[in-house]
């Protein structure tokens, strides 16, 4: 299979899994059923840097000038999301001078993207898979804020974050399809790929995470 093709079918595997969410589940699965705007501003403070920081620890050692442009974009950009959420939570009252986002440690995401040795697996479960979770969260998110009448907060993630997302996952995309190109690295995308649907938070309240095509760890 050549990589274009490959990567085809990862996206297709993420949508299949995808299509399986009821409305609004990524977003109780993250604020544990606290589904309303400023907890999950606050829960997206903490995603937002992760990502930064993960984009920002893969530099040094991704000598890929494609998958290193694609983190130092996706850094620059998540901390600027992190500022933005935290301006809009301060639009409505909230006081984050004693927040800490750390305060629970980092999520189980965190910590097996930045265990992750090659330019492929960290594209892969990063800017890729990471991305696109993002976006269908982001997507019941806004969805959510119109319910709710929430036309800044919408209007923040519709016309200033979620593009950005989109394009994090496009840049991954990219830098797969150039990659992918033998039955190994294939194998290591693949794996990056499941593992992060299968550990990430904002998926967990499905009952099957696997895509039925590779294995799955323990989380
Ligand atoms: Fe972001
Ligand atoms: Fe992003």
């Amino acid at each position: 299979m050549n990589a274009p093709e490959f990567v085809a079918g990862l996206v297709a595997e993420m949508q299949t899994l995808f299509a399986r969410l009821a409305e609004g589940q990524t977003l109780e699965a993250e604020s544990q059923g606290n589904v309303d705007v400023v907890p999950l501003l606050r829960a997206a403070l903490k995603s937002e840097l992760e990502a930064a920081e993960l984009g920002g620890y893969a530099l040094p050692t991704t000598p890929e000038i494609d998958a290193k442009s694609a983190f130092a974009q996706q850094c620059a950009d998540e901390m600027k999301h992190y500022r933005l959420i935290a301006g809009r939570l301060a639009e409505l009252g909230e006081n984050l001078e004693s927040h800490d986002p750390f305060a629970d440690g980092y999520s189980p995401l965190y910590h097996y993207i930045k265990g992750l040795k090659t330019t492929v697996e960290r594209i892969a479960a990063g800017p890729f898979a990471r991305e696109a979770i993002a976006e269908v969260r982001n997507a019941q998110f806004i969805a959510l804020c119109d319910r709710l009448g929430d036309v800044a907060t919408a209007s923040l993630y519709r016309d200033v974050i979620q593009p950005e997302e989109v394009e994090h996952h496009r840049l991954g995309r990219a830098v797969l399809e150039r990659l992918c190109t033998t039955p190994e690295t294939q194998r290591l995308a693949a794996e990056a790929t499941r593992n992060t649907l299968a550990i990430a938070d904002e998926l967990s309240t499905l009952a099957e995470r696997t895509t039925g095509l590779g294995p799955i760890p323990a989380s």
